[in-house]
Protein backbone atom coordinates (compact mmCIF):
# COMPACT_ATOMS: atom_id res chain seq x y z
CA UNK A 1 0.00 0.00 0.00
CA UNK A 2 1.35 3.38 -1.39
CA UNK A 3 -1.40 5.87 -0.93
CA UNK A 4 0.18 8.58 1.63
CA UNK A 5 -3.81 9.14 3.17
CA UNK A 6 -4.55 5.76 3.50
CA UNK A 7 -1.04 5.45 5.38
CA UNK A 8 -1.87 8.39 7.44
CA UNK A 9 -5.35 7.36 8.43
CA UNK A 10 -3.56 4.03 9.44
CA UNK A 11 -1.40 5.82 11.02
CA UNK A 12 -3.71 8.10 12.84
CA UNK A 13 -5.85 5.19 14.10
CA UNK A 14 -2.35 3.83 15.76
CA UNK A 15 -1.11 6.64 17.25
CA UNK A 16 -2.60 9.20 19.83
CA UNK A 17 -1.37 12.96 18.30
CA UNK A 18 1.50 13.87 20.12
CA UNK A 19 1.29 17.48 18.91
CA UNK A 20 4.96 17.53 17.47
CA UNK A 21 6.69 17.66 14.09
CA UNK A 22 5.59 14.92 11.62
CA UNK A 23 6.02 13.94 8.29
CA UNK A 24 6.10 11.32 5.54
CA UNK A 25 9.65 10.13 3.76
CA UNK A 26 10.52 7.50 0.55
CA UNK A 27 13.46 5.61 0.17
CA UNK A 28 14.16 3.27 -3.09
CA UNK A 29 15.49 -0.26 -4.03
CA UNK A 30 18.35 -0.67 -6.11
CA UNK A 31 19.44 -2.46 -9.75
CA UNK A 32 23.18 -2.28 -10.27
CA UNK A 33 24.02 -2.02 -14.12
CA UNK A 34 26.88 -3.13 -13.71
CA UNK A 35 30.43 -3.11 -11.23
CA UNK A 36 29.42 -6.48 -9.13
CA UNK A 37 30.79 -7.18 -5.72
CA UNK A 38 33.74 -4.21 -7.00
CA UNK A 39 32.78 -1.92 -4.32
CA UNK A 40 34.51 -3.77 -0.83
CA UNK A 41 37.41 -3.76 -3.31
CA UNK A 42 37.10 0.19 -3.33
CA UNK A 43 36.00 -0.66 -7.11
CA UNK A 44 33.55 1.40 -9.29
CA UNK A 45 29.44 0.88 -9.60
CA UNK A 46 26.92 1.95 -11.63
CA UNK A 47 23.67 1.24 -10.09
CA UNK A 48 19.97 3.45 -10.15
CA UNK A 49 17.66 3.78 -7.78
CA UNK A 50 14.18 1.89 -9.07
CA UNK A 51 10.69 2.61 -9.22
CA UNK A 52 9.72 0.24 -6.00
CA UNK A 53 10.28 2.14 -2.53
CA UNK A 54 9.55 1.94 0.96
CA UNK A 55 7.23 4.71 2.34
CA UNK A 56 7.53 5.77 6.04
CA UNK A 57 5.38 7.63 8.45
CA UNK A 58 6.41 9.27 11.56
CA UNK A 59 6.11 11.72 14.51
CA UNK A 60 8.15 12.46 16.87
CA UNK A 61 7.47 11.76 20.51
CA UNK A 62 7.95 13.27 23.99
CA UNK A 63 9.78 10.59 25.55
CA UNK A 64 12.95 8.57 24.12
CA UNK A 65 10.95 5.29 23.33
CA UNK A 66 10.58 4.19 19.73
CA UNK A 67 7.02 2.50 18.79
CA UNK A 68 7.54 1.08 14.84
CA UNK A 69 4.80 -0.95 12.98
CA UNK A 70 5.26 -2.78 9.79
CA UNK A 71 2.18 -2.66 7.55
CA UNK A 72 3.48 -5.07 5.49
CA UNK A 73 3.98 -8.09 7.95
CA UNK A 74 1.57 -6.71 10.74
CA UNK A 75 4.57 -6.28 12.71
CA UNK A 76 5.37 -4.03 15.83
CA UNK A 77 8.42 -3.25 18.27
CA UNK A 78 8.67 -0.66 21.07
CA UNK A 79 12.47 0.07 21.84
CA UNK A 80 14.07 2.58 23.91
CA UNK A 81 16.73 5.40 22.17
CA UNK A 82 18.92 4.33 25.87
CA UNK A 83 19.26 0.78 25.13
CA UNK A 84 19.56 -0.55 21.82
CA UNK A 85 20.80 -3.62 20.95
CA UNK A 86 20.54 -6.48 18.14
CA UNK A 87 17.08 -8.04 18.92
CA UNK A 88 17.49 -12.10 17.89
CA UNK A 89 13.61 -12.16 17.13
CA UNK A 90 12.70 -9.18 15.60
CA UNK A 91 15.14 -8.87 13.21
CA UNK A 92 13.79 -6.87 10.65
CA UNK A 93 13.56 -3.62 13.34
CA UNK A 94 17.51 -4.07 13.48
CA UNK A 95 17.60 -2.05 10.60
CA UNK A 96 15.79 0.59 12.29
CA UNK A 97 17.60 0.23 15.80
CA UNK A 98 21.17 0.07 13.52
CA UNK A 99 20.41 3.47 12.34
CA UNK A 100 19.42 5.21 15.15
CA UNK A 101 22.26 3.80 16.86
CA UNK A 102 24.99 5.18 14.30
CA UNK A 103 22.99 8.63 14.44
CA UNK A 104 23.45 8.90 18.12
CA UNK A 105 26.67 7.55 17.75
CA UNK A 106 27.91 10.06 15.18
CA UNK A 107 26.74 12.49 18.34
CA UNK A 108 23.35 13.69 16.62
CA UNK A 109 20.55 14.08 19.43
CA UNK A 110 17.45 11.80 18.91
CA UNK A 111 13.89 11.97 20.34
CA UNK A 112 11.61 9.03 20.19
CA UNK A 113 9.22 8.75 17.41
CA UNK A 114 5.79 7.15 16.57
CA UNK A 115 6.71 5.03 12.76
CA UNK A 116 4.61 3.00 10.40
CA UNK A 117 6.08 2.09 7.27
CA UNK A 118 4.99 0.35 4.18
CA UNK A 119 7.31 -1.42 0.74
CA UNK A 120 6.55 -2.59 -2.45
CA UNK A 121 10.05 -3.15 -3.08
CA UNK A 122 10.28 -7.40 -3.02
CA UNK A 123 12.39 -8.92 0.03
CA UNK A 124 15.32 -10.96 -0.35
CA UNK A 125 15.21 -10.31 -4.22
CA UNK A 126 18.41 -8.69 -4.50
CA UNK A 127 17.11 -4.97 -4.67
CA UNK A 128 18.38 -3.55 -1.96
CA UNK A 129 15.31 -3.65 0.34
CA UNK A 130 17.08 -3.28 3.48
CA UNK A 131 19.34 -0.76 2.55
CA UNK A 132 15.98 1.01 1.50
CA UNK A 133 14.25 0.47 4.97
CA UNK A 134 18.02 1.76 6.49
CA UNK A 135 17.75 5.19 4.52
CA UNK A 136 14.07 5.66 4.88
CA UNK A 137 14.85 5.26 8.54
CA UNK A 138 18.06 7.75 8.78
CA UNK A 139 15.74 10.51 7.22
CA UNK A 140 13.01 10.22 8.68
CA UNK A 141 14.53 10.61 11.89
CA UNK A 142 16.74 13.07 10.55
CA UNK A 143 13.63 15.33 9.39
CA UNK A 144 11.85 14.62 12.74
CA UNK A 145 14.58 15.69 14.80
CA UNK A 146 15.22 18.66 12.92
CA UNK A 147 19.05 17.54 11.77
CA UNK A 148 20.90 18.55 8.77
CA UNK A 149 22.57 15.28 7.63
CA UNK A 150 24.10 15.14 4.26
CA UNK A 151 23.49 12.07 1.93
CA UNK A 152 26.53 11.06 1.80
CA UNK A 153 27.34 10.90 5.35
CA UNK A 154 23.22 9.40 5.83
CA UNK A 155 24.67 7.00 2.91
CA UNK A 156 27.90 5.96 5.39
CA UNK A 157 25.74 6.09 8.85
CA UNK A 158 23.38 3.61 7.41
CA UNK A 159 25.91 1.15 5.64
CA UNK A 160 27.81 1.06 9.83
CA UNK A 161 24.20 0.13 11.22
CA UNK A 162 24.27 -2.87 8.51
CA UNK A 163 27.87 -3.28 9.04
CA UNK A 164 27.92 -2.96 13.16
CA UNK A 165 24.37 -3.93 13.94
CA UNK A 166 22.75 -6.12 11.69
CA UNK A 167 26.37 -7.82 11.41
CA UNK A 168 25.90 -7.94 7.42
CA UNK A 169 29.69 -7.10 5.68
CA UNK A 170 27.88 -5.35 2.92
CA UNK A 171 30.12 -2.46 0.75
CA UNK A 172 28.67 0.97 -0.06
CA UNK A 173 26.52 0.89 -2.90
CA UNK A 174 22.97 0.25 -1.80
CA UNK A 175 22.97 2.88 0.93
CA UNK A 176 24.33 5.38 -1.69
CA UNK A 177 22.08 5.33 -4.51
CA UNK A 178 19.12 4.79 -2.40
CA UNK A 179 19.94 8.17 -0.74
CA UNK A 180 21.50 9.58 -4.13
CA UNK A 181 19.72 7.93 -6.67
CA UNK A 182 18.46 10.97 -9.41
CA UNK A 183 15.51 10.30 -12.18
CA UNK A 184 16.99 9.28 -15.66
CA UNK A 185 20.91 8.71 -13.95
CA UNK A 186 22.67 6.09 -13.08
CA UNK A 187 24.96 6.82 -10.44
CA UNK A 188 28.86 6.16 -11.18
CA UNK A 189 30.01 5.52 -8.06
CA UNK A 190 33.97 5.65 -6.76
CA UNK A 191 33.62 3.53 -3.92
CA UNK A 192 37.37 4.56 -2.73
CA UNK A 193 37.15 8.35 -2.97
CA UNK A 194 32.99 8.26 -2.57
CA UNK A 195 32.93 10.69 -5.48
CA UNK A 196 29.86 10.26 -7.38
CA UNK A 197 28.73 11.18 -11.07
CA UNK A 198 25.38 10.75 -12.26
CA UNK A 199 24.75 9.70 -15.90
CA UNK A 200 22.00 10.07 -18.54
CA UNK A 201 20.52 7.02 -19.09
CA UNK A 202 17.69 9.11 -21.45
CA UNK A 203 17.53 6.77 -24.61
CA UNK A 204 13.88 6.67 -25.41
CA UNK A 205 14.66 3.57 -27.22
CA UNK A 206 15.86 1.12 -24.42
CA UNK A 207 14.89 0.23 -20.96
CA UNK A 208 16.12 -1.30 -17.92
CA UNK A 209 14.03 -4.69 -17.26
CA UNK A 210 14.36 -6.55 -13.77
CA UNK A 211 13.30 -9.91 -14.05
CA UNK A 212 12.96 -11.77 -10.74
CA UNK A 213 14.09 -15.36 -10.46
CA UNK A 214 12.19 -16.06 -7.03
CA UNK A 215 14.90 -17.79 -5.65
CA UNK A 216 16.26 -17.13 -2.20
CA UNK A 217 19.00 -18.78 -1.30
CA UNK A 218 20.50 -18.98 2.47
CA UNK A 219 23.74 -19.15 1.77
CA UNK A 220 24.45 -15.27 0.90
CA UNK A 221 25.61 -13.98 3.81
CA UNK A 222 28.33 -16.88 4.19
CA UNK A 223 29.70 -16.99 0.59
CA UNK A 224 29.78 -12.89 0.67
CA UNK A 225 32.39 -13.16 3.57
CA UNK A 226 34.20 -16.00 2.26
CA UNK A 227 35.02 -13.48 -1.44
CA UNK A 228 35.70 -10.49 0.94
CA UNK A 229 37.60 -13.18 2.19
CA UNK A 230 39.62 -13.65 -0.86
CA UNK A 231 39.84 -10.88 -2.55
CA UNK A 232 41.75 -10.07 0.71
CA UNK A 233 43.96 -12.65 0.20
CA UNK A 234 44.64 -11.41 -3.47
CA UNK A 235 45.32 -8.10 -2.89
CA UNK A 236 47.94 -9.30 0.14
CA UNK A 237 49.79 -11.06 -2.86
CA UNK A 238 49.86 -8.54 -5.00
CA UNK A 239 50.80 -5.71 -2.37
CA UNK A 240 53.39 -8.45 -1.58
CA UNK A 241 54.66 -8.58 -5.12
CA UNK A 242 53.95 -4.97 -6.63
CA UNK A 243 54.27 -2.78 -2.76
CA UNK A 244 52.21 -0.44 -1.29
CA UNK A 245 50.59 1.05 -4.17
CA UNK A 246 48.35 -2.01 -3.35
CA UNK A 247 45.58 -0.79 -1.05
CA UNK A 248 42.84 -3.20 -2.99
CA UNK A 249 42.47 -4.98 -6.27
CA UNK A 250 41.16 -1.75 -7.17
CA UNK A 251 44.71 -0.94 -7.58
CA UNK A 252 46.00 -4.10 -9.82
CA UNK A 253 46.06 -3.42 -13.61
CA UNK A 254 45.01 -6.54 -15.94
CA UNK A 255 48.49 -6.62 -16.95
CA UNK A 256 49.77 -6.87 -13.62
CA UNK A 257 47.03 -9.22 -13.46
CA UNK A 258 48.17 -11.43 -16.33
CA UNK A 259 51.83 -11.35 -14.98
CA UNK A 260 51.47 -12.75 -11.69
CA UNK A 261 48.49 -14.59 -12.07
CA UNK A 262 49.74 -17.83 -12.13
CA UNK A 263 51.28 -17.79 -8.85
CA UNK A 264 47.97 -17.69 -7.04
CA UNK A 265 46.18 -20.19 -6.06
CA UNK A 266 43.34 -20.83 -8.74
CA UNK A 267 39.90 -20.17 -7.18
CA UNK A 268 41.93 -16.30 -5.71
CA UNK A 269 43.03 -16.04 -9.37
CA UNK A 270 39.42 -16.48 -10.79
CA UNK A 271 38.33 -14.42 -8.05
CA UNK A 272 40.80 -11.10 -8.38
CA UNK A 273 40.33 -11.97 -12.24
CA UNK A 274 36.36 -10.99 -12.06
CA UNK A 275 36.64 -7.87 -9.85
CA UNK A 276 39.88 -6.30 -11.92
CA UNK A 277 37.99 -6.75 -14.75
CA UNK A 278 34.27 -5.56 -13.59
CA UNK A 279 36.14 -2.56 -12.79
CA UNK A 280 37.50 -1.83 -16.39
CA UNK A 281 34.16 -2.33 -17.65
CA UNK A 282 32.46 -0.06 -15.39
CA UNK A 283 34.52 2.66 -16.62
CA UNK A 284 33.94 1.41 -20.40
CA UNK A 285 30.56 0.98 -19.68
CA UNK A 286 29.96 4.68 -18.06
CA UNK A 287 31.58 5.97 -21.42
CA UNK A 288 29.53 3.85 -24.05
CA UNK A 289 26.44 5.40 -21.67
CA UNK A 290 27.80 8.67 -22.23
CA UNK A 291 28.01 8.38 -25.83
CA UNK A 292 24.83 6.85 -25.85
CA UNK A 293 26.39 4.05 -27.43
CA UNK A 294 23.61 1.20 -25.43
CA UNK A 295 24.81 -2.10 -27.66
CA UNK A 296 28.32 -1.69 -26.08
CA UNK A 297 27.16 -1.30 -22.69
CA UNK A 298 24.68 -4.44 -23.21
CA UNK A 299 27.85 -6.52 -24.65
CA UNK A 300 29.63 -5.67 -21.02
CA UNK A 301 26.52 -6.39 -19.24
CA UNK A 302 26.84 -9.98 -20.69
CA UNK A 303 30.82 -10.09 -19.75
CA UNK A 304 29.74 -9.41 -16.76
CA UNK A 305 27.69 -11.98 -15.90
CA UNK A 306 29.86 -14.81 -17.15
CA UNK A 307 32.47 -12.99 -15.40
CA UNK A 308 30.15 -13.64 -11.96
CA UNK A 309 29.51 -16.73 -13.03
CA UNK A 310 32.52 -18.60 -13.87
CA UNK A 311 35.33 -16.61 -12.20
CA UNK A 312 33.39 -14.89 -8.70
CA UNK A 313 30.69 -18.17 -8.73
CA UNK A 314 27.87 -16.14 -6.99
CA UNK A 315 25.01 -16.81 -10.03
CA UNK A 316 23.32 -20.17 -9.85
CA UNK A 317 21.29 -21.90 -12.54
CA UNK A 318 17.82 -19.89 -12.02
CA UNK A 319 19.69 -16.68 -12.89
CA UNK A 320 21.93 -18.64 -16.06
CA UNK A 321 18.37 -19.88 -17.17
CA UNK A 322 16.76 -16.32 -17.50
CA UNK A 323 20.19 -14.92 -18.85
CA UNK A 324 20.35 -17.64 -21.56
CA UNK A 325 16.72 -17.07 -22.28
CA UNK A 326 16.82 -13.12 -22.12
CA UNK A 327 20.28 -13.35 -24.52
CA UNK A 328 17.77 -15.58 -27.00
CA UNK A 329 15.54 -13.07 -27.78
CA UNK A 330 15.51 -10.05 -30.45
CA UNK A 331 15.91 -6.41 -29.03
CA UNK A 332 17.77 -7.69 -26.24
CA UNK A 333 21.40 -5.58 -25.59
CA UNK A 334 22.33 -7.20 -22.76
CA UNK A 335 21.03 -9.48 -19.48
CA UNK A 336 23.14 -10.37 -16.13
CA UNK A 337 22.63 -11.02 -12.93
CA UNK A 338 23.12 -8.34 -10.19
CA UNK A 339 23.51 -7.78 -6.51
CA UNK A 340 25.11 -10.29 -4.29
CA UNK A 341 24.01 -13.39 -6.33
CA UNK A 342 22.67 -17.10 -5.06
CA UNK A 343 19.58 -15.63 -6.42
CA UNK A 344 17.59 -12.84 -6.27
CA UNK A 345 17.25 -10.69 -10.20
CA UNK A 346 18.83 -10.37 -13.27
CA UNK A 347 18.95 -6.57 -15.12
CA UNK A 348 18.44 -6.61 -18.65
CA UNK A 349 18.54 -4.10 -21.68
CA UNK A 350 15.64 -4.12 -23.86
CA UNK A 351 14.61 -2.33 -26.97
CA UNK A 352 11.38 -1.05 -25.86
CA UNK A 353 9.33 -2.11 -29.20
CA UNK A 354 10.46 -5.75 -28.18
CA UNK A 355 10.02 -5.36 -24.29
CA UNK A 356 6.43 -7.11 -24.08
CA UNK A 357 7.27 -10.29 -26.12
CA UNK A 358 10.05 -10.39 -24.14
CA UNK A 359 7.67 -10.43 -20.86
CA UNK A 360 6.10 -12.80 -22.22
CA UNK A 361 8.21 -15.25 -23.77
CA UNK A 362 10.71 -15.14 -20.59
CA UNK A 363 7.40 -15.79 -18.13
CA UNK A 364 6.48 -18.81 -20.08
CA UNK A 365 9.93 -20.30 -20.87
CA UNK A 366 11.40 -19.76 -16.82
CA UNK A 367 7.76 -21.39 -16.48
CA UNK A 368 8.14 -24.46 -18.50
CA UNK A 369 11.62 -24.82 -16.94
CA UNK A 370 11.77 -24.62 -13.61
CA UNK A 371 7.77 -24.42 -12.63
CA UNK A 372 8.38 -20.91 -11.45
CA UNK A 373 6.70 -17.69 -12.95
CA UNK A 374 9.10 -14.73 -12.66
CA UNK A 375 8.11 -11.13 -11.67
CA UNK A 376 8.98 -8.95 -14.52
CA UNK A 377 9.79 -4.96 -13.49
CA UNK A 378 10.06 -2.48 -16.31
CA UNK A 379 11.94 0.72 -14.37
CA UNK A 380 13.57 4.00 -15.57
CA UNK A 381 16.28 4.93 -13.17
CA UNK A 382 14.00 6.53 -10.28
CA UNK A 383 15.30 9.26 -7.74
CA UNK A 384 16.33 8.79 -4.49
CA UNK A 385 15.30 9.28 -0.77
CA UNK A 386 13.18 12.28 -0.35
CA UNK A 387 10.65 13.97 1.72
CA UNK A 388 7.46 13.57 1.17
CA UNK A 389 6.01 15.95 3.78
CA UNK A 390 6.69 18.04 6.92
CA UNK A 391 4.73 19.64 9.20
C1 LIG B 1 25.22 -6.58 -2.00
C2 LIG B 1 25.96 -5.59 -1.11
C3 LIG B 1 26.62 -4.50 -1.94
C4 LIG B 1 27.47 -5.11 -3.06
C5 LIG B 1 26.67 -6.14 -3.84
C6 LIG B 1 27.50 -6.87 -4.86
O1 LIG B 1 24.14 -5.94 -2.61
O2 LIG B 1 25.07 -5.01 -0.18
O3 LIG B 1 27.38 -3.66 -1.11
O4 LIG B 1 28.65 -5.64 -2.55
O5 LIG B 1 26.09 -7.11 -2.97
O6 LIG B 1 27.91 -6.02 -5.86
Amino acid sequence: MQDLNKLWKIFNEKFIDTGLVKGAFSAPGRVNLIGEHTDYNEGFVLPIAIGKKIIMLGQLRNDRMVQVFDLGYKAEVKFSLDSLSPSKKDTWANYLMGVMDEIQKAGYPLGGANIIFSSNIPQRAGLSSSAALEVVTALTMAKLNLLEIEPVEMAHLCRRAENNFVGVACGIMDQYVSCLGQKKYALFIDCRSNNYESVPFKNHNYRIVICNSKIQRGLINSEYNKRREQCKKATEFFAHKLGHKIQALRDVTIDEYKKYQRQLPEVIARRARHVISENYRVQIGVQALREGNFSTFGQLMIESHQSLKDDYEVSCEELDLLVDLALKQEGVLGARMTGAGFGGCTVNLIEQNYIDGFKKSTKNEYKKITGIIPDIYVTPPAEGAKVLELR
